[in-house]
């Protein structure tokens, strides 16, 4: 399914402008920053067609990408991006959570958490939603070239150990770099089997 091309789909910034639910959906979620864009284009080998940024609050709307006629890739925008304007911020952050807690279709959501930071209150307050709604998700380590791999490997039995009573998780949490590529086919490997493409 990654060898597909991977295509502009649809830009939402309410949920009234969501494309129909018409296909399998994985989507990318996570704090400012943290590489959703960057490790779309990683998964897919296919750079200039997500945009990312240095600067954080680079993906302001919803982004639905086509990749293949089954499978549509969504990069959603971040949260805890503390220069936007407050009422900005908010609309970003219900939609996010409207998104995750009510898409038909969606099969998983990544859940990026910074290896060097760790889960912060509002990763945890997305968690709760996608257990409240029985989403799926997973984490994904990602920035791993930035610290030693003791401490990549810390963090991951942290964050394993505290959601080990919530029940939509899917474990293993995988580990990635976009930088590096460490990883990187692991969890296309472990996303390709989530649903008949
Ligand atoms: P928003 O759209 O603002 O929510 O950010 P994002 O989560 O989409 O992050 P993006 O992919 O744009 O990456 C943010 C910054 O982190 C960029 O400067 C990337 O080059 C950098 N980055 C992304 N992945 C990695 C990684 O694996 N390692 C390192 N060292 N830097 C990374
Ligand atoms: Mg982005």
């Amino acid at each position: 399914i990654f060898r597909n091309k991977l295509e502009f789909f649809a830009a939402a910034k309410v949920s009234s402008s969501f494309p129909a639910p018409d296909l399998q959906e994985i989507a990318f979620a996570g704090r400012s920053n943290v590489g959703k864009s960057s490790l779309l284009n990683s998964l897919t080998r296919q750079w200039g067609v997500v945009r990312t940024s240095d600067k954080p609050g680079h993906t302001q709307t919803i982004n639905f990408f086509k990749l293949g006629s089954k499978l549509c890739l969504v990069d959603l925008p971040g949260y805890g991006f503390a220069y936007a304007k407050e009422e900005v911020k908010d609309a970003w952050e219900e939609l996010v959570k409207e998104y995750v807690s009510t898409r038909e279709g969606l099969k998983r959501v990544c859940l990026l958490i910074d290896a060097k930071w760790g889960m912060k209150p509002r990763d945890h307050e997305l968690i709760d939603l996608m257990e409240r709604s029985q989403t799926r998700y997973q984490i994904v380590l990602t920035k791993t070239d930035t610290i030693f791999p003791i401490d990549v490997a810390r963090r991951a039995m942290q964050i394993e150990e505290s959601l080990k009573p919530n029940k939509s998780v899917v474990q293993p949490l995988m580990m990635v770099s976009s930088k590096s590529g460490a990883g990187i086919r692991s969890l296309r490997t472990a996303l390709t089997k989530i649903a008949r493409f």
